[in-house]
């Protein structure tokens, strides 16, 4: 292992003003977004999709990594030349999602879910790095409701993070730890807090049991927020207030950055709640950044709608959402510089 590597390519991707673009998207996942736009869900539609986010003038003044899938880090744009290699030309450090998905957890509590994908890891990730990837990420699903998660939902999925951390660093590859406590469901935003808290406490013992180097991982979490269904929503300043209190408990100061996923956030309430943070007073040891897909995505996808003729009202949409996105990392962000699109 390359403590200096991981520790520097850990810090590159939480950069002043810099987040991640998840666009690791499954072939199932990405087939929901393009069906969504009544395109078909073929290779050279995900290979043209992508193409138009990678090759936007200036995403690099605030993408730092881009979240791949298998397909995606092995494809050649267009004009033949591999993502990998035309990422890493902008100063964009490529990435992989490693996991192989969330199943039934038998022993679980009304389906909840383990994330699959240890077996064979080592010899992937020796392969990825060759491939270019210097960052990974792996993603546990937690369902939340009035008993939900279980106990051994918490610990079995913190035990696979660890692993896996474990796994990507001995690879020289920056682990992203992501427990997702999903934001379905009616809860409040302090049952939120409470799930939140014992999946990063389970968590951050895990990655200690396995020797993890915390200085060379980020971490993925869910803002703290109430359910989708909930009937008392919370404003930017309360999600603030939650997510910054439940992470000084339990988020080791050694951590470099915290990236969050969007999670199914509207896209300017996704980047008001991360500026909220990042404007809020108080001790932040971390760099509090993103690593969204949806809320980086969404405008992108829509205004491209599968047509060539509207690429460059695509790559406008997308350049939009990511400036907006890294003046939240900054804390510098004002509802009104929407408009400026
Ligand atoms: P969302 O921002 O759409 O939640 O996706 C981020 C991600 O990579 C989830 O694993």
């Amino acid at each position: 292992m390359n403590k200096q590597e991981l520790m520097k390519t850990a810090q590159a991707l939480v950069a002043n003003g810099k987040g991640i673009l998840a666009a690791d998207e499954s072939t199932g996942t990405i087939e929901k977004r393009l069906t969504s736009i009544n395109t078909p869900n073929t290779e050279t539609n995900r290979r043209d999709y992508r193409e138009m986010l990678f090759t936007t003038d200036g995403m690099e003044e605030f993408i730092s990594g881009v979240i791949l899938y298998d397909e995606t880090l092995r494809q050649k744009a267009a004009n033949g030349t591999p993502f990998s290699k035309m990422l890493q030309a902008k100063g964009v450090i490529p990435g992989i999602k490693v996991d192989a998905g969330a199943k039934t957890l038998p022993g679980g509590l009304d389906g909840e879910k383990i994330t699959e994908g240890l077996d064979g890891l080592s010899d992937r990730l020796k392969e990825y790095y060759g491939l270019g990837a210097r960052f990974a990420k792996w993603r546990a699903v937690i369902e939340i409701d009035a008993v939900r998660p279980s106990s051994l939902c918490l610990a079995a999925n913190a035990e696979a993070l660890a692993r896996y951390a474990a796994l990507c660093q001995e690879a020289n590859i920056v682990p992203i730890v992501e427990p997702e406590v999903l934001m379905d469901g009616d809860h409040d935003i302090a049952r939120c807090e409470e799930v939140t808290s014992d999946a990063l406490s389970t968590l951050f013992a895990a990655l200690e049991r396995h020797n993890v180097l915390l200085e060379g991982i980020l971490l993925k979490p869910n803002m703290v927020i109430p359910g989708l269904k909930c009937k008392k929503q919370a404003s930017a300043a309360e999600v603030a207030e939650a997510t910054l209190r439940c992470f000084r408990r339990h988020v080791p100061a050694a951590v470099p950055g915290i990236v969050f996923l969007s999670g199914g956030q509207a896209d300017d309430v996704a980047t008001a709640n991360l500026n909220a943070m990042n404007a809020a007073a108080g001790e932040k040891p971390w760099k509090l950044s993103y690593s969204y897909g949806r809320a980086l995505q969404a405008a992108a996808l829509k205004a491209w709608g599968g047509k060539p003729a509207n690429i460059a009202a695509g790559k406008r949409a997308f350049y939009h959402r990511a400036k907006m996105n890294s003046m939240a990392a900054m804390g510098t962000y004002k509802a009104i510089m929407e408009n400026a699109a």
